[in-house]
């Protein structure tokens, strides 16, 4: 009986802990809620670590013309203008508190020469703006609010899967997960829920993100009946390692690129200057040593054309791979090395800006960066659509639902520029867990109605019920869901266009009737193919929300790039895609108009060009 499983009760539930998650749960401990910190698995185990190279605030310690109007415009530019302008506002002007703060509970950044947060270049940011931890910041930066956040006296509970929200009439009251180890249910109860679950990578073959990022939130959510917008906005990182085949997909962090590394086809050739937009053509560094010299805080030297935005060096990495122009494995070069052989001491320069990578290729690919390229490819690294929320409060439609970093939406666009999730999820992160910690005090208490419970557990544990099928209408979880990523991979990707997209969502449709049928072998304690059962409904969610709003959206803007419909439209450029569930069970996607922004912030971005 469900009413025998058991329960914890709390003031706020974090689900993902994550770098939004752990910031969320920091804040709503401090205003005094109690919090509880659900992770899917270890805590410290999160995606935020894959944001390599630093964390975007506009602290002008490297270039003093930086500033939170700069950062603002450079992000709605990335974002191509659709972004919710509140966001980018609030997170331009409170990242650089938000840094100092993580630096004061003992973050140890890079110092500049006179001792200050170092800064470096990525793709979009017109001034070197990632403060970073060499090729670490992630890491650091979970590390930092790990061993805050214990002192705090969260309850963390390590190793659970949500499988539904709870709500309570129309407001969230908690949720019910099942442990991972043992595969049995528990109870969650909480006056407010802050959803931080981070991305949907899995939903593609070739990705950065690990096994957990199946759309968890995205989903809960929208079955709780919030909305997502956004959707189409899918973040292909351009380099991935593409070898060996084990590793595909593993992020080589833009901080390379940002330390001059240079994109070579298989002729040796820097094809990036064969697709420079005609705005940026007078600023691009026409050598490597220039393009180095900006990467090193020279102010008078143009960008390399290396870091154009992300959307767009993986586009042109693609068409070298399709025009049979690619390195032997199906990518392009990115190269370091040179490097080495133009500095005095270059190869202990790359090996300390650049430690991770230094060790990830040694280790996986026997590659020494110091003296040879890369091979690189574009692979699924964040969703810029998720779970639409206030800008200043970060709470959904449904009352007490929460929701911060990447499952949810508005800050990016249509393109997120790198290192700006890292200082999204502390500015956001820390809003989401004081307004939830407001909400549970303000809101009184709520109650569990137990059928939902049951329900959800019998729903849960039916794969154990069904049987085998084998051959082309299997129904094992694990070929559903290759099957399910296959058609994302090439129906949905980087290129796009509607007849595929049509073809996807057929396909989406038949797999989903397949999945009715999961079947799972073995018992209920650590099952991995029953986890992967239950994971395939968010999947599904999240898949076709994605293609649903590409396929609406008939334009190319920022990260969706459409073959039949290859311009930008105008009209396009006033209205978001949101996602809703119709009463009838149905996926809904419409478009919505983007609130006219305020005349100060339109004559900021005016007054940048
Ligand atoms: O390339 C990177 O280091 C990734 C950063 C990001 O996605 O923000």
């Amino acid at each position: 009986m469900a009413a025998d499983y058991p329960k914890h009760e709390h003031d706020v539930l974090v689900i993902g802990a994550g770098g939004a998650g752990l910031r969320a749960a920091i804040e709503a401990s401090g205003e005094g809620a109690s919090v509880g910190l659900v992770c899917k698995s270890m805590l410290g185990k999160a995606h935020t670590v894959m944001a390599e190279g630093g964390i975007a605030a506009a602290l002008g310690n490297v270039d003093d013309r930086d500033n939170w109007k700069v950062h603002f415009s450079d992000t709605m530019r990335g974002g191509q203008y659709i972004n919710n302008w509140r966001m980018a506002e609030l997170h331009a002007k409170e990242a650089p508190e938000r840094v100092r703060e993580l630096e004061s509970w003992g973050a140890l950044f890079d110092r500049t020469k006179g001792g200050r947060i170092l800064q470096r270049n990525f793709g979009g940011h017109r001034y070197p703006r990632l403060a970073h931890v060499g090729d670490r910041t992630g890491l650091e930066m979970i590390r930092t609010l790990q061993d805050h956040g214990i002192h705090q006296g969260i309850d963390v509970h390590m190793e659970f899967t949500v499988v539904c929200l709870l709500k309570d009439g129309d407001r969230v009251s908690g949720a019910l997960a099942y442990d991972r180890e043992r595969g049995r249910f528990r109870v969650f109860h909480a006056n407010a829920v802050v959803l931080a679950t981070g991305g949907i990578g899995r939903a593609y073959r070739i990705t950065s993100n690990s096994w957990e990022y199946t759309g968890d939130g995205h989903a809960l959510a929208y079955r709780a009946g919030a909305e997502l917008i956004d959707m189409e906005f899918i973040q292909f990182h351009p380099t991935g390692m593409v070898w060996p085949p084990s590793v595909r997909g593993i992020l080589v962090t833009e901080g390379v690129r940002g330390e001059g590394g240079v994109l070579l086809n298989k002729e040796g050739k820097r094809f990036m200057f064969d697709d420079i937009p005609d705005n940026y053509k007078s600023q691009t560094a026409d050598s490597p040593e220039e393009g180095w010299r900006y990467t090193q805080g020279d102010r008078n030297a143009r960008r390399p054309p290396e870091l154009l935005t992300r959307d767009h060096v993986a586009r042109c990495i693609l068409r070298e791979v399709r025009e049979g122009r690619g390195s032997p494995h199906g990518g392009v070069f990115l190269d370091i090395a040179w490097i080495s052989e133009k500095l005095a001491n270059g190869a202990e320069h790359i090996q300390k800006k650049l430690p991770s990578m230094y060790h990830q290729f040694m280790q996986l690919a026997k590659i020494d960066i110091t003296k040879e390229p890369m091979e690189v490819g574009p692979t699924t690294h964040y969703v810029m659509g998720g779970i639409r929320v206030n800008a200043d409060s970060q709470m959904s439609n449904v009352p007490g639902l929460f929701a911060c970093g990447e499952c949810a939406a508005g800050i990016n666009g249509a393109n997120r520029l790198g290192g700006n999730s890292l200082s999204d999820l502390l500015v956001l992160g820390k809003r989401a867990g004081e307004y939830a910690a407001k909400f549970a005090k303000e809101h009184g208490g709520t109650s569990i109605d137990m059928s939902q419970v049951e329900e959800a557990e019998q729903a849960a544990l039916k794969p154990f019920s069904e049987t085998p099928i084998e051959g082309e209408e299997s129904n094992n979880p694990y070929d559903i869901q290759f099957a399910l990523q296959e058609t994302m991979q090439s129906l949905v990707g980087i290129v796009r266009q509607g007849a595929e997209m049509e073809q996807a969502l057929e396909k989406i449709a038949q797999l989903k009737k397949r999945a009715q049928r999961v079947a799972v072998t073995g018992h209920r304690e650590f099952n991995p193919g029953w986890h992967t059962a239950l994971d395939l409904a968010n999947l599904f969610t999240v898949a076709e929300a994605v293609t649903r709003s590409a396929l609406l959206r008939e334009e190319s803007r920022g990260a969706q790039f459409r073959k039949d419909f290859t311009s930008k439209d105008p009209e396009w450029g006033k209205a978001n895609i949101a996602t809703s569930q119709g009463p009838d069970g149905q996926m809904k996607v419409e478009r919505i108009p983007i609130p006219e922004m305020p005349a100060e912030l339109n004559a900021i971005i005016e007054e940048m060009g």
